[in-house]
């Protein structure tokens, strides 16, 4: 198969994670009769220093016209990096937003899965550790909040900010039903979370669900408000199979998610539309305390480019493969530091990357 890949290295720990990633396609690509082209893509603090602005018209096109773009992380920062005296709408993460939005990336899957390998990172309790868990959280990232209307005015002498909060049936309707189809691969169970105690968007969000869940006799629907569910994902992670969530209560959950596994550094995500396209990134950001000093984690990374075989170009076999050889190389005990053990060999971004292509044969 012949395959154009869309390369956003991006900031901070971006283009490391992203050049493991890279080495770990071409590897598989050698070892199955593939063949990739790769067009470098440049997006948030990477695309100010060149352009001026987090994204442009160009390379929203590029993105377009390849099958798929793997991503490292983008952002700086925040205190330090001139990046964030810029207006809201020219910061890195903006661009993100209207990379998103530019190409309907309305369905965000991002799996949270506890290793067996790993369960000494995992922070919590050790009979919870123990009965491990594997969901996947799916994310709406299109709409709500994240792209409502926003401003900050004077008002009566004082300044008020809003931030406009709405959904409608279509948007609803087209990210459950997403949900309900990746359910029915898996465990067939589906927690829709909102907050429907309080908001109409989730009393919506709620009603919504339950149309779509009715055309899925054999998957289980349970309604769960954020709340609970924040509390719910610490104290028994094992119930979860698939979490059905809006844009903001999946960003704050999937983060929630990925902690309770031991590390940021092993959570892939994939970005999808209604066609094959996909945006492949890790789940965690560009962490610029670290970059530069080879010690970041590329698991993540290359986990996502393995969800890219998968969801855009049905290659199951590949993907496997590379899935395979993260934990082979975990059982060998090698660990980067953020999820070292006593015991364990610390070995750096290269060498995770090199390692983990030595496993694919
Ligand atoms: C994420 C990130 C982004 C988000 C930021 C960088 C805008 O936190 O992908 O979860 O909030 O969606
Ligand atoms: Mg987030």
């Amino acid at each position: 198969m012949e395959m154009k890949i869309g390369v956003i290295k991006g900031d901070g720990i971006g283009p490391e994670i992203v050049d493991e990633a890279v080495k770990v396609l071409d590897r598989t690509a050698e070892v199955y009769g593939h063949s990739i082209s790769y067009t470098q893509l440049l997006m948030g603090g990477a695309s100010i220093d060149v352009n001026g602005v987090p994204l442009t018209e160009e390379t929203l096109t590029a993105a377009k016209n390849s099958d798929a773009v793997l991503m490292g992380s983008i952002g700086g920062d925040a205190k330090t990096s001139p990046w964030y005296r810029l207006e809201p709408s020219k910061r890195p993460e903006a661009g993100l937003l209207q990379l998103r939005k530019g190409l309907n990336l309305f369905a965000n899957l991002r799996p949270a899965v506890l290793y067996q390998e790993l369960k000494d990172a995992c922070p919590l309790r050790e009979e919870i550790a123990e009965r491990g868990f594997d969901m996947m959280i799916m994310r709406e990232l299109t709409g709500g909040l994240y792209f409502g209307k926003r401003s900050t005015k004077e008002e009566n002498g004082q300044i008020v900010a809003r931030d406009e909060l709405t959904y409608s049936e279509g948007e609803i309707r087209r990210i459950a039903k997403r949900g309900f189809d990746i359910a029915m691969k898996r465990r067939r169970k589906v927690t829709s979370v909102d907050k429907a105690n309080v908001l109409d968007s989730s009393r919506l969000w709620r009603k919504v669900v339950e149309e779509v869940a009715a055309e899925y006799p054999g998957v289980t629907l349970e309604h769960m408000l954020v709340d609970n569910c924040a509390m719910q994902l610490v104290k028994d992670p094992a119930q979860f199979d698939v979490i059905l969530t809006e844009n903001m209560f999946g960003d704050i959950l999937s983060d929630e998610a990925s902690m309770v596994t031991g590390s940021i550094g092993m959570l892939a995500s994939a970005s999808l539309n209604d066609t094959k396209f996909g945006l492949y990134e890790p789940s965690g950001g560009s962490a610029p305390d670290i970059a530069g000093k080879g010690i970041a984690n590329p698991i993540a990374t290359i986990l996502s480019a393995a969800m890219m075989l998968k969801f855009s170009f049905d290659l199951d076999q590949e993907a496997a493969a590379i899935e395979n050889a993260v934990s082979a190389v975990l059982r060998d005990g090698y660990r980067t530091i953020d999820i070292m053990s006593e015991g364990m060999k610390q070995i750096g971004t290269r060498e995770m990357g090199d390692r983990i292509c030595t496993y694919i044969k």
